[in-house]
Parts: structure tokens; sequence; C-alpha cells
């Protein structure tokens, strides 16, 4: 992509129903493309918004007994909410009911009738009311919708209405795709686009009766009908950036550099797209890039299946950064991703808590211990800072090569192996024994070149995780505001002489069994278990012999229990709902075969179970006496 601009969108939202994960992904890697490139120097647009005409409001609307606009106007809100709180930055939000929208729409329609792309014609053919879409008789031989996902009865249409002559630009597209690697993305879909245009490509019906649908956008030259749903909503991409409206502006940013898209909506993107921008003779976008879906376990996600990821719920109880993070490292762009809570868990626990925080608060404490809380001078340095920094360095260049290919997760897989090796070269270079050595000089030059891959993996994360890598840059000393990539590709810019502050963990550490604030509700379905694996979970009965808080640490519990044949202590995230004393001689349940951990550096050999409910928890327990150790089955 040229670096003159950058202009990314996502797909704009319908408002029939509250925002889920793959809303939230979509716009989530919009937004850490858009960060990147203002990372970068590069002048940037980030467009997203909400659809809001069409069937599926309309109806909605109707469940709700409220206006269509009104469904618009309540659901909206919701989207902008979550926007907010995954703090993503949109230069601007389109709603397809806008005056500006609407008016770019009518014009586009009208332009298009009087050099006669557009044509009025009776139409007699099969229609899929669900998928609000018209097929041959070829299309539908068992009579039902061809869309692998619906498959229902289709219905007899005969009806007058207007076409947009698409069929004539089937030659012309297939040509420019083949023409453009670029243009759509990935490789299979591309293929899977040239696929679909070996059949001949039929003229699109562009119009629904009034009668039939009457939330949409009027024709300028039939006042009957409204424009089918995807005449609309595709043009939001141009109507934004001042198509008609402000010539300067669409100059400025059109063409796009980036429309992202789910998989779902490869066909309306690759094929009506360009075909309505070719006969409204508009340049191309430079990339249509389809990502895979988010499936939950293996499972896929849907209302009927009662196992939607609720975004808010996630970053309620995991925060922001880490959410973002997730869906960034998880999802191979293109592929499908599975989401489960344990994967989340285990991966912020290993990358965020362990190798990264972990890197963080041995740099701090080193320079509080051995610098007196200020970014030392270093010396000279020798073959292991070297190979450091060699890496550092041709980390960046990693993380503009993945960016490129359209790859984040390698990006930030190679930040975090920047990282590992930064742990690894401090287990090598030992600070703590040249501190106790008093070998100043060398501690002051191997806590610089610590100090500055933090700066460097912190300016890379900085798309990814803006929040939590300011608190680090600022922890480091660094002056408060985004970073540039330049200065991510030099070594040596943290300021010696810089005061230091200590901060508490980036990313404390999520024990088993110990749910993270507000971590009372499953923000999902589990998929089910076989009783193999129930079988392998141990349950025992236990007595609490003895109770104490975790000194600095609010939610936990220390306890000393009696398993029957042994004696055990665990860390539980219960303080904030018991007494130290009152558990004392109380008989719990716990999970006996649990690796054990170090929670807040305090061995924890085992996991007490508790129901939770609204901030509500209470301690599972046995009805009557029974001896410790007993299993629960
Ligand atoms: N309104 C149309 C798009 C018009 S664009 C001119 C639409 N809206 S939608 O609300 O149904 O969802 C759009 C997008 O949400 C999908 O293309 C995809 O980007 C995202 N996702 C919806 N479910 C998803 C997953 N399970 N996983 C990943 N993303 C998915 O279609």
């Amino acid at each position: 992509m040229p670096d003159s601009k950058f202009y990314v969108t996502t797909p704009i939202y319908y408002v029939n129903d509250r925002p889920h994960i793959g809303h939230a992904y979509t716009t989530i890697l919009a937004d850490v493309l858009a960060r990147y490139h203002r990372l970068r120097g590069v002048p940037t647009m980030f467009l997203t918004g909400t659809d809001e005409h069409g069937q599926k409001v309309q109806q909605a609307a109707e469940r709700g007994g409220i206006s269509p606009q009104e469904q618009a106007d309540r659901t909206v809100v919701r989207f902008q909410e979550l926007w907010r709180k995954l703090e993503i930055t949109h230069d601007d939000f389109i709603r397809t009911t806008e005056p500006r929208h609407v008016a770019a729409v009518q014009a586009i329609l009208q332009d298009l009738y009087a050099r006669g792309e557009i044509y009025r014609a009776e139409y007699d053919g099969w229609y899929c009311v669900p998928c609000e879409r018209f097929f041959t008789e070829r299309d539908v031989p068992a009579g039902r919708c061809p869309n692998p996902d619906c498959g229902r009865p289709v219905e007899r249409i005969r009806e007058a209405n207007y076409f947009f002559r698409m069929g004539r630009y089937q030659q012309w597209l297939i040509a420019y795709i083949q023409e453009h690697p670029a243009f759509i993305q990935p490789d299979f879909r591309r293929n899977e686009t040239l696929g679909f245009l070996r059949k001949p490509l039929n003229d699109l019906c562009i119009s629904r009766p009034k009668s039939r649908l009457a939330w949409g956008i009027e024709l300028p030259f039939d006042p009957a009908y409204v424009t089918y749903v995807w005449f609309d909503a595709l043009v939001n991409y141009i109507s934004a950036i001042g198509y008609h409206s402000d010539p300067a502006r669409f100059q400025q940013w059109w063409p796009a550099s980036c429309h992202l898209i789910g998989k779902d909506i490869l066909t309306t993107h690759t094929v009506y797209w360009p075909t309505m921008l070719k006969a409204m003779g508009l340049p191309m976008p430079e990339t249509i890039f389809a990502h895979g879906w988010w499936l939950v376990g293996e499972t896929k996600m849907g209302k009927s299946l009662g196992n939607v990821v609720n975004p808010m719920d996630m970053v309620d109880r995991y925060g922001v950064d880490a959410f973002r993070y997730f869906l960034m490292a998880e999802m191979a762009l293109g592929q499908d991703a599975s989401f489960t809570e344990e994967a989340f868990v285990r991966r912020y626990n290993a990358d965020l808590a362990n190798d990264l925080g972990n890197l963080l608060q041995r740099v701090l404490k080193m320079l509080a211990d051995g610098c007196a809380g200020c970014i030392p001078e270093p010396g000279t340095p020798g073959p292991e800072e070297a190979q450091l920094q060699g890496t550092a360095l041709s980390t960046a260049a990693a993380v503009e090569q993945a960016f490129a290919n359209m790859r984040p997760d390698l990006g930030i897989n190679a930040v975090l192996d920047l990282v590992r090796e930064t742990n690894r070269y401090l287990e090598l270079r030992q600070p703590w024994t040249l501190l106790k050595r008093g070998d100043r000089r060398t501690l002051h030059t191997v806590l610089y070149h610590a100090g500055e891959v933090l700066r460097i993996a912190a300016g890379l994360f900085h798309p990814v995780m803006p929040g939590k890598m300011q608190t680090l840059r600022r922890a480091l000393g660094l002056p408060e505001g985004a970073p540039d990539m330049g200065g991510l590709k030099t070594w040596g810019r943290l300021r010696p002489g810089a005061r230091v502050e200590p901060v508490p963990p980036l990313f404390p550490r999520i024990a088993a069994g110990n749910n993270p604030p507000d971590g009372e509700k499953q923000a999902m379905t589990s998929p089910t278990i076989t009783y193999a694996d129930f079988e392998k979970i141990q349950l025992r009965t236990a007595r609490v012999l003895a109770a104490e808080r975790v000194a600095g640490a609010d939610r936990l519990l220390k306890l000393q229990i009696d398993l029957g044949n042994e004696r055990r202590q665990i860390v539980a995230g219960i303080a904030q709902h018991y007494e130290a004393a009152a558990l004392v001689g109380r008989t719990i349940v716990v999970v006996s075969n649990l690796q054990p951990a170090r929670i807040r550096g305090v061995e924890s050999h085992g996991m007490l179970l508790a129901a939770s409910s609204d901030g509500v928890l209470k301690l599972v327990t046995v009805d009557g006496e029974i001896p410790p150790g007993s299993a629960v089955k």
C-alpha cells in the first residue's frame, strides 16, 4: 500500500441487534491498522458506522413495537458505547439514515438511471425473504435458498423492479481481479470470487416496492420504491468522505486503502461494489480484505445456540487491552479462529502476565534498587548487548513486514519473541548479582539495554494495547503522547537520568479459580465435555485448618487445609466475601489435582469451589459431616 494516505473502513453494522465479538473484532482490527499507520506518520482516515435500513431493521422494530428510526437510534448507541469502551479511534461514524448519506445515494441512483445503467423491468423469479435476495430457476433447484447458512424455502415473486446493469461488467471485473492481485485478499478469497464469476453474472435488482419494504431510501425517479439494502449500504464508503458534497475531501481519501470485511459479505464487496464503482466512473479500492469467523470453541456463534460472546463482559472482566490483544494475537488473518475463555486466560497469563509483565516488573525493580529510580548511563555494550540490540531493531522491521502482509498476529509474535529474549538476557547477565557485587558499570549497561527493549516493545505494541503501553512508557520516564515508528527503529532513545515510576503489575496474573474483577458471570456457554474429561478432575472435601490474608492483595486468602492424607496450602480470591477466621473448621470442596501455581508469590496447591452471582460469592460445602479427603462426584 502506498504511504501517502491510509483510508480504512469496517462494514457498517446492522442495527437489529446488540454488538458481539465478531463486530468488535473487525472494528478493533481496523483500529489497530489505523493506529499503526498513524504511528508511521501516514495521514489516516478510519471510518465505521451503522447500516440502518432494510428488512432486518424493520422487522426488529416491529418485534419491539417501535418505529425503525427509533430502533436505529436505540441500537446505534450500543455500538458507539462499545467503540468508546474498546478505545476505538475512528475519525468518522456514518449512519445510513443521515441526510449526507441519503443525498449521496439518491444522487448516484439518479445519475446511473439517467445514463441507462439502471433500468426498469418485470421480475419473475424466486426470492428468499430472510436473505432478501432474488434467485433464478437455476440457483434454486430444490426450491430452497442456495445460501449455505440459510437453506429455507424460497418464494415465487412477480413484480416490476429496477435493475443495475451489473452483468455487462463481468469480463471487465474478471480481468481487473486477475491483473490486481492485491485487490481481493487473502488469495483464496480472490479465487472464490473468480469462481463465482465463472457463472454468468446477472443484472442486480436494486429496488423493493414500498408495499413490501418501506424502510429504505426512496428512488429519486420512482417514489413507489426504495433502494435495495446493498445499493444503499456500500455507498457509505464514499458518502462519508464527501462524494457529491465535498470533492476536495473525497479526492483526499478515495480510493480506500482497505475495506475490512467478514467472509460472509465477500460477494457484495468484491462483485457488487466494484461494478457499482465502475459504472460511477470511480477508481477501485486498493484492497478488500475478508477475515475469517470467530467460532466459540468449535461451534458457530449464534443467538439460537446461546453462545454469543459479549465483548462488554470481556472488557469488564479482563480489561480492554488484554481483550484487544487476545483477538489480534489469536486470529491468523483470513482464517477462522476459536474463542474460549480458557484460551484467553492461558494466553493472557503466558504472554502478558508472565513474559511482558514480569520483564517490566523486574526491570523497574532493578532500576529502583540499582540506579536510584533513574534510567542509567550505559557503559560499553558487550556481545550479549549487541545481540539484543540487533534483535530489537530487527523486530521493528518484522512488525512492519507483518503489517504489510496483513498479519498483525505475526507482528505480535515477533515482539513477544523479543520480550522473551530479553528475559533470557537478564537470566544470563544476572543484574541482581551485579548489584550485589557492586559492579555498577555493567549493571547500568544491562538495565539500560533491557529498558530500551521495553521502550521499543511498548511502542510496537502500542496500536494493539494503547492504554497499558502508555502506562509502560510513562513508567520508563518517556514523554506523554504516542510513540513514532522512526523512534522505534532507532536504538538509544531512553534518556539517562529520566525518572522511572514504579507501577503496579500491568497484567496481574489470573489465578485459576480466582475469577478476575467482576468475574461472576460466564461470558459464554462452555462447550460440553465427555465423562472421561470430567473424570480427570478430582474433587475432594477438605477441612480448613487456618486462614489468613495475603499481604498486599485485597482479594486473596491463604488457607491451610486438611485433605485427609495430606495438608496443603491454597490461595483463593474470596477475601472480599469471607473473614479469614470464619473459615476455620469449615468443610469445603477443592479441585485436588490442579497443578500447583504461585499466586502473588504464594504457593497454591489446589483450588476451592465457590458459586457466584451478581457480586455475591458463596463457598461450595457439603451437607453434613464427612471426613476430609472424601471424593466429590
Ligand atoms: N450491514 C452489513 C454490512 C454492510 S457493509 C457495506 C452486515 N452487517 S452485520 O452487522 O451483519 O455484520 C457485519 C460484519 O460483522 C461481518 O462482515 C463481520 O465483519 C462481522 N462478523 C459478524 N459475525 C462474525 C463472527 N462470528 N466472527 C467474525 N466476524 C463476524 O453484514
